[in-house]
């Protein structure tokens, strides 16, 4: 039971990666589009499933009519094929138009989200391409800033090739500040790594200056399927990667975390005097 948001500098796989984690996760799991670009995970993956009357679009309108917490959940549509109703969607806006219209409600989400992690599921965020305002914040207008701020990890995908490592500088030193200044912390940043080139998890370490929190692996079969719902193909490696992660590296970090940010809100307990 965690939230995870997922990040990048440049596009590199964000909603592949978090698409793999939702559907990796040992618990039930809530799949959120948060990416202002837009969701694709409905016309792709699920190749047109669901009414377009729910979704993330929908819930400023809620949020200004009182309505959000009540209508959350109505919003959520099934992941699963046999719709066992374990893993959900909160399907991405429809247009980047409306993202603005969503810069007071980030913040209830996020709220909302707390409890759906509370309520035992795995919450992974895709936030795809982060949007600053400076050098040393995001937006909080045009970007789901409140979520990554709440997040237990924010992962930034990284591709271990040189490009992809270079167009991740930047967002790491945003990210940072960020999250250490407006989060819980900027140990809540993490790269989670797809291994599409040569550098190695301790050279992109070293070059981002960051813990490599997870690796994925590149695999085009499956990332078509998450892409394009090409159902006829099973996904493999990038799933039984997902899930190393998530049992793994992930859930120490989100535990070690949680864990130190109870101690500090314990009120300091006064010496004894002897
Ligand atoms: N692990 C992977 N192995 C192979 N290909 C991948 C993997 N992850 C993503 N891809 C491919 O990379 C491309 C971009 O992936 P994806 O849409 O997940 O990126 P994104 O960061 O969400 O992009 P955007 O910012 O445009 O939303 C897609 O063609 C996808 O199939
Ligand atoms: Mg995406």
């Amino acid at each position: 039971m965690a939230v995870i948001a997922l990040v990048s500098g440049k596009s590199s796989g964000v909603t592949c990666s978090a698409l793999a984690l939702a559907l990796a996760s040992p618990r039930p799991s809530l799949l959120v589009e948060a990416d202002p670009a837009g969701g694709t995970v409905r016309a792709g993956y699920l190749a047109g499933e669901g009414s377009a009357a729910f979704g993330m679009h929908r819930l400023a309108a809620a949020d200004r009519q009182s309505t959000l917490a009540r209508e959350f959940a109505q919003h959520f549509v099934s992941l699963d094929r046999d719709h066992t109703g374990n893993r959900m969607l909160l399907p991405g806006l429809t247009d980047p138009s409306q993202a603005p219209s969503l810069a007071r409600t980030w913040d209830q989400i996020a709220t909302l989200l707390g409890v759906m992690d509370q309520s035992g599921y795995d919450v992974i965020i895709d936030a795809g391409r982060i949007i600053a305002e400076s050098e040393t914040r995001l937006s909080t207008t045009a970007y789901p800033t409140p979520m990554l701020r709440r997040a237990d990890a924010v992962l930034l995908v990284v591709r271990t090739t040189q490009a992809s490592i270079t167009s991740a500088a930047p967002a790491v030193r945003i990210l940072r500040e960020e999250l250490s200044h407006n989060g819980t912390g900027a140990d809540a940043l993490g790269l989670l790594l797809i291994e599409e080139g040569s550098f190695s998890s301790s050279n992109v370490q070293q070059e981002l200056q960051t813990p490599v929190i997870g690796m994925l692996a590149w695999d085009p079969d499956t990332a078509d399927v998450f892409t394009h719902g090409n159902y006829k193909r099973t996904p493999k490696a990038l799933l039984r990667s997902a899930r190393t992660a998530l049992e793994g590296p992930i859930n120490e970090l989100v535990t070690r975390r949680r864990v130190q940010l109870r101690l500090a809100g314990v009120p300091a307990v006064a010496g004894r005097a002897s």
